[in-house]
């Protein structure tokens, strides 16, 4: 048996009540009861369900390493069984994110976002799970350069000689399927170069520089990419390591006070700001948004989830709520136009095929 803890976040959306604002009760239930089984067989040490908006949130320690089959099994078991239930309530969108009917092993591809680390447990280990709603897997570069780079945010990397060495960053090319590491603070500005472009360009986990201890992983899976055909947002999830030689828990929820705008609003298709939340106000309904985080902090013990705390249930980030609800109206005055609106090639709907089609013929050349 390894010394190690894993802790596995696998989340879907599986069906919304009412539309895709939020989740109905039986959902978490019924996956609650799932996971209960596996914890009483031994698969699990310990679990918890949470959701985001309509997004279902399967957190799970276990000794199994990542990519594990059988985790990974029992996720999509779960997955499929909350589906189920939506299907029989006629909830919207039941099933959605589960893109194929037959399990390989690995739910990566398939449709649920994932996020894993296997850890040694440190003899106080704080985590904090954030999970966001209506927007993509990118959203989580501005915030995890912040905390982990950012000297205005993490006063632990001047003045803390565990921080001071700096960290590492794994960047992702979602369209070339390539992986790059970045030193920071030495590498700092070419990091940016690439993480400042988002929709490509994704953190996928951060190191401590001087153990090379993982501090944070995030999911990356995009579902337009995977399906080739939009299917619903990616809304991703992130795992970060707090205290010791990681950023503070202030500290890595300092980021999220400011309300950045992340694409993923209204049918995948606009920007608006990232709103941070309790659970229970994470209930996108002005214009299917604005964009939720949600964060649960969870102190592991031996493997069990003490927890969670509602991060966000605080009134410390009421103006952040405040000025998201500015920043919301604001973009939300310019209706259909960029840049309230995404660029063409990265809306998830549009009729702009059919249209050209159609209007080819009237198309004529511009002569002076
Ligand atoms: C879904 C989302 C929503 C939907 C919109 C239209 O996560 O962001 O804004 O895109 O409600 O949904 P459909 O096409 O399912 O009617
Ligand atoms: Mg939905
Ligand atoms: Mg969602």
């Amino acid at each position: 048996m390894t010394d190690k803890v894993t802790l596995s976040v696998i989340k879907a959306d599986v069906g919304g009540y009412v539309g895709h604002s939020s989740m109905h009760e039986d959902l978490i239930e019924e996956a609650e009861d799932r996971l209960e089984l596996a914890k009483d067989d031994g698969t699990l040490i310990d679990f918890h369900v949470s959701r985001v908006g309509d997004d279902l949130e399967l957190i799970m320690t276990h000794q199994m390493g990542v990519d594990s089959s059988k985790i990974h099994q029992l996720a999509w078991n779960t997955l499929e069984a909350a589906a189920e239930v939506a299907k029989s309530l006629k909830l919207y969108g039941a099933g959605q994110d589960l893109l194929s009917d037959a399990f390989s092993g690995n739910v990566k591809g398939m449709g649920p976002g994932v996020a894993e680390m296997e850890i040694k447990e440190r003899a106080s280990e704080p985590i904090l799970i954030f999970m966001a709603d209506k927007t993509s897997a990118g959203a989580w570069n501005m915030p995890l350069v912040k905390m982990f780079a950012d000297p205005f945010t993490t006063i632990g990397l001047v003045i803390s000689p565990a921080l001071h060495g700096g960290f590492r960053f794994e960047v992702q090319d979602v369209l070339e399927h390539k992986k790059i590491y970045f030193d920071c603070p030495d590498e700092l500005y070419d990091l940016v170069v690439f993480v400042g472009a988002p929709a490509r360009y994704m953190v996928k986990a951060v190191y401590h520089r001087d153990t090379n201890e993982i501090g944070a992983v995030s999911s990356t899976q995009r579902l337009s990419l995977l399906a080739g055909r939009y299917v619903g947002k990616d809304d991703p999830v992130l795992i970060v390591r707090s205290q010791g030689n990681f950023p503070a828990v202030g500290e890595v929820l300092e980021p999220f006070a400011f309300p950045y705008l992340v694409e993923g609003w209204m049918r995948g298709s606009h920007h608006g700001p990232l709103m941070p939340v309790s659970v229970p106000q994470s209930n996108p309904s002005r214009f299917d948004g604005p964009p939720r985080v949600v964060c649960l902090g969870f102190q592991l013990c031996n493997g069990s989830l003490v927890g969670p705390r509602d991060m966000f249930d605080d009134p410390s980030f009421d103006e952040t709520r405040r000025q998201a609800n500015l920043a919301g109206e604001y973009m939300r005055r310019h209706g259909p136009f960029e840049p309230h609106r995404l660029p063409l090639g990265e809306m998830e709907y549009t009729t702009m095929p059919e249209l050209m089609k159609r209007l080819a013929e009237r198309f004529e050349d511009v002569t002076d």
